[in-house]
């Protein structure tokens, strides 16, 4: 059985139809480390209705924050698009997942590829101090089907760069790479695309990907990651073996069945 506990949302944004984030509280002494996922849900029916949420939130901030879909017959989504602030929410007590910095092997830059909503376990790791001792050059990149959906742009583009603490680093070191598939927009199509045409290397001034200086996390939909893993081993990556030995890349679904 899964220990849970019941946290109260603090927040809700809505940023177009299908996407929103929130905030809850936080106990104090509930851990996890950046790139880790919880359950999450609401009491439905008198049980538990869970699924599995990235923390987007940094590991030393006082809250916790995820981004949801809202998918309209959706059993957990169709009524977590309704929370107000004050609402309990159901969070599983022990964190997990794969898209740990510890599971990669040292290395000089760090790609982190999000689609969708595969960009909330980066947002807690482009927080974390430690990401920034561990890689020279950070490139962060969400691709999207429609601009609405770069979820965090702003808060990316404006406000991360002046962070109070990791504004230096993250000025020196984070470049940020949002991608469109289907409208205009000044970076267009698929992030897979961009890698193999170097044209994401070039924008963050540097070679093409490597796997003796770049190390890679994935997250996104099972087909995004399956051709993601396709290129990155056709480049002679090695992803992260389930025994756990550090690797040059590690994946996660992005969590969409609502
Ligand atoms: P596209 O519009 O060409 O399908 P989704 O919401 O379906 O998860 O898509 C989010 C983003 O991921 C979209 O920009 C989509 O592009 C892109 N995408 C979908 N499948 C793949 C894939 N196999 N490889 C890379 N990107 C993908």
């Amino acid at each position: 059985m899964v220990a849970l506990a019941t946290e109260y949302v603090i927040e809700v944004h809505h940023w177009n139809d299908s996407l929103f984030s929130f905030r809850t509280t936080r106990d104090p002494g509930f851990r996890f480390d950046s790139g880790h996922f919880v359950m999450l849900g609401l009491e439905v029916e008198g049980k538990p209705l869970l699924r599995a949420y990235s923390i987007a939130s940094a590991n030393y901030e006082e809250h916790l924050e995820f981004v949801s879909i809202k998918v309209p017959d959706g059993p957990l989504t169709s009524r977590l698009q309704h929370l107000k602030p004050g609402d309990p929410i159901i969070v599983s007590r022990k964190p997990t997942g794969t898209l740990v910095l510890n599971d990669l092997k040292p290395g000089k830059h760090l790609y982190l590829l999000g689609t969708g909503t595969g960009l909330a376990p980066f947002l807690s790791i482009v927080r974390d101090p430690e990401t920034y001792e561990r890689f020279d050059k950070i490139v962060l990149a969400h691709g999207v089907r429609r601009a609405s959906d770069l979820v965090f742009a702003e808060y990316l583009e404006q406000q991360l760069p002046r962070h109070e603490y990791l504004g230096d680093l993250v000025r020196e070191k984070l470049v940020y790479y949002p991608s469109v598939t289907r409208e205009p927009f000044h970076h267009r199509g698929r992030l897979t695309d961009a890698i193999v045409d170097a044209r994401m290397s070039d924008f963050a001034g540097l070679p093409p990907l490597d796997p003796g200086t770049d190390r890679v996390m994935l997250c996104g939909s099972q087909a995004m990651l399956e051709d993601a893993s396709a290129l990155l081993d056709g480049r002679g990556f090695q992803a992260s073996p389930r025994t756990r030995e550090p690797g040059d890349y590690v994946i996660e679904r992005a969590f969409v069945e609502r």
